[in-house]
């Protein structure tokens, strides 16, 4: 099977990639460095995340052409609750001025956005933006954007766990039942293929706690680039170097 049908068959889609033959349909990228490309001017950490903010924008505006139709980004993780208190702050208000100034782009891009992550620990002026923007866009059917805010993947699956017992408990689901196709369907992801490519910026090759039960056949590209110097160029790379994976999901070739 050709790469580009696994894709098209992973993600339910017809397998069509725009300016990129057999590239992904799902990209999920962990936008790592911010803090250092900000050290390395001298400049504060939130320096950094601004910087990385924007070229969400880019990366965002780059999809299409590259026939990428979902893009799933790591922006807050569960654990990065552990930072200063003035980056969380600062992270938490770039989210929401984020939210606010790209509303209308988005929307006007026809642009589909979602947020996955547990919103009990946002506060209520952040996830009000968050349900807006999604509202907004849900009509949308051009790139799907997601945003993982507060966001684990361990976290995920027990929430996930706990929905599903719950069901049992209920009576409306039967142990039994219980397959690798029923538990997906309690993620937070349930509406999304699973990602063809993970990116990693930064130099880091590890995947903290990043879609961790959606990537289990994922490829992965760990990259030097720090995330706020990470360009369409080396997106579009990245996808032609997908499309010459040997992607076998276990399998062996006939
Ligand atoms: C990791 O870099 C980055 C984050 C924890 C935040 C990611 C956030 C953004 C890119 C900003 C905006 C996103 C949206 C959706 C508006 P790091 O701080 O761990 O970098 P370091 O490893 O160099 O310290």
């Amino acid at each position: 099977m050709s790469n580009s049908a696994e894709s098209a068959t992973a993600a339910g889609g017809s397998g069509e990639t725009g300016t990129v033959p057999c590239g992904p349909r799902h990209v999920a990228i962990i936008m790592d460095g911010n803090g250092r490309w900000a050290q390395a001017r001298g400049r504060p950490r939130l320096f950094g995340h601004h910087a990385g903010a924007r070229r969400v924008r880019e990366v965002v505006e780059a999809c299409p052409d590259l026939g990428v139709k979902y893009l799933t980004i790591f922006a807050f993780s569960t654990e990065n609750w552990k930072r200063t208190q003035v980056e969380v702050a600062g992270l938490m208000s770039l989210f929401r001025r984020y939210i606010s100034k790209e509303m209308q782009a988005l929307a006007a891009r026809n642009v589909r956005v979602r947020f996955i992550g547990d919103r009990d620990r946002l506060d209520a002026k952040l996830t009000a933006l968050m349900d807006q923007l999604e509202q907004t866009t849900q009509g949308n059917d051009g790139t799907h954007l997601t945003i993982a805010l507060n966001y684990g993947g361990r976290d995920e699956v027990a929430r996930a766990t706990r929905r599903l017992a719950q069901d049992v408990a209920d009576g409306t689901l039967k142990p039994e039942d219980v397959d690798e196709e029923t538990l997906p369907k309690y993620l937070d992801t349930h509406v999304l293929p699973d990602p063809d490519l993970v990116i990693r910026t930064s130099g880091e090759a590890r995947i903290s706690n990043f879609l961790l039960w959606q990537s289990a056949y994922s490829e992965y590209e760990f990259i030097d680039t720090l995330w706020p110097d990470f360009t369409e160029d080396e997106l579009a790379r990245l996808c032609r170097n997908f499309g010459r994976r040997d992607r076998r999901f276990g399998a062996v070739k006939t």
